[in-house]
């Protein structure tokens, strides 16, 4: 059983590692100069994996004792239709006209060449935020594509009113995204505060709605406040209940609804208790996994996944912040479905990380 679960892993790509090749400077420097990337958002768009925002560390002028930290300004690109180490992969610079942010919200669309929408975040070194503004990236099916302002929503008047926030958790559907809880800080907002309720936006009509937990129906949010969690689509017919699949929520913090919120005194989810909703109805699920149950509290962390088997789905997460201890680690868990057992992977990636990305690739294997 364990072979054919770790072969899997060498699908999983982690953007935190991503290093760079000779070429355009500072959005892509040299392998030698690269230091990290943190707090992009990634998504894989036909043979092109897509990055967006975050802030990258390097050396400059061949001094080696400091690696100053620079906002990307560029969307970049990477074709995975092909083989390559992190250290000789051709990375694209795609210009971008809107002000990079750390830790963006994106909702995939794969209709036609595909594209995803951002929205939130936090600007780059300490800039407030101005506004909120959706933009939405339209690729090209060959590796590039261009920004937007999107303003084409069914329902303007219900956008306009909506908070730009950061550290909620999203993931989308076919056709539907999901921004579920988040917060505003100081650097933006008067006060930091937990924002409640969930955002979700039909990419079909271009309907947005923002829902409480005391809501019915599909708006309903899962839950009242949430901070730095993740969020999961579990496509339908991979051993969950629901035909169109199911929404997993992960790890991140209460919040307290009276009082600034704290992630160091927030407690947090645990592992043992999982809680899904149906993304059509909004119907809420909590199942009880088994296993080796993940310690938590747990942030910012990332998650992918993949079906088995054609009858079973895997979750991989991998990385973390305790935001109790102050500390980050290098833990990786896969959550076996529809079994609901988490298994402990025994060979983590190297390296502590947390604001990384992940994503699957799915390989065809050529029968020759
Ligand atoms: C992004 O643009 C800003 C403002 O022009 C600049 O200070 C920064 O160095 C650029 N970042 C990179 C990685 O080139
Ligand atoms: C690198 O050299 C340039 C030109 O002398 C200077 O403007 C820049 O501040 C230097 N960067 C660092 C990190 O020392
Ligand atoms: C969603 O609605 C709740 C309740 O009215 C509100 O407090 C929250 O700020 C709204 N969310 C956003 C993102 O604006």
């Amino acid at each position: 059983m364990f072979p054919a679960r770790l072969a899997s892993l060498f699908g999983f790509v982690l953007i935190a590692i991503a290093a760079a090749v000779q070429g355009v400077r500072l959005d892509v420097p040299r392998v030698e100069d690269f230091v990290r990337r943190w707090n992009v958002a990634a998504t894989v768009i036909g043979d092109y994996v897509y990055i967006d925002g975050g802030e990258i560390n390097q050396f400059e002028n061949g001094t080696i004792d400091e690696a100053p930290v620079y906002q990307v300004n560029s969307t970049l690109s990477i074709d995975i239709s092909t083989s390559w180490t992190t250290s000789d992969v051709s990375i694209r610079t795609i210009g971008k006209p809107n002000a990079p942010r750390n830790a963006p919200m994106i909702w995939t669309d794969k209709e036609g060449t595909g594209g995803f929408y951002s929205w939130g975040g936090v600007f780059s070194l300490g800039r407030s935020v101005t506004g909120s503004e959706m933009w939405k990236f339209s690729a090209d099916g060959r590796g590039g594509g261009s920004w937007s302002p999107f303003q084409d929503f069914a329902n303007p008047e219900a956008f306009k009113i909506l908070l730009s926030l950061e550290r909620g958790a999203y993931a989308n559907t076919d056709d539907k995204g999901f921004l579920i809880g988040g917060s505003v800080w100081g650097w933006t907002y008067l006060d930091t505060q937990a924002i409640p309720g969930m955002v979700s936006f039909d990419m079909r009509t271009k309907e947005i709605s923002n829902g409480t937990a005391n809501d019915a129906g599909s708006n309903r949010s899962p839950l009242e406040k949430l901070i730095g969690a993740r969020a999961h689509f579990i496509p339908a017919n991979t051993g969950t209940k629901s035909h169109q699949g199911l929404i997993l929520v992960l790890g991140g913090h209460r919040s307290y609804v009276d009082r600034q919120c704290s992630l160091e005194d927030s407690p947090g989810f645990d592992f043992r208790n999982l809680l899904f909703f149906d993304p059509e109805t909004g119907e809420r699920y909590w199942q009880i996994a088994t296993g080796d149950i993940l310690p938590y509290p747990r942030a910012h962390f990332c998650v992918t996944g993949f079906t088995v088997a054609r009858v079973g789905y895997d979750v991989f997460i991998f990385g973390r912040r305790n935001e109790a201890q102050q500390s980050y680690y290098d833990d990786a868990y896969i959550l076996s479905l529809p079994g609901f057992v988490w298994i402990l992977v025994p060979t983590p990636p190297a390296g502590p990380r947390f604001f990384q990305s992940v994503f699957t690739i799915i390989f065809t294997m050529n029968p020759h």
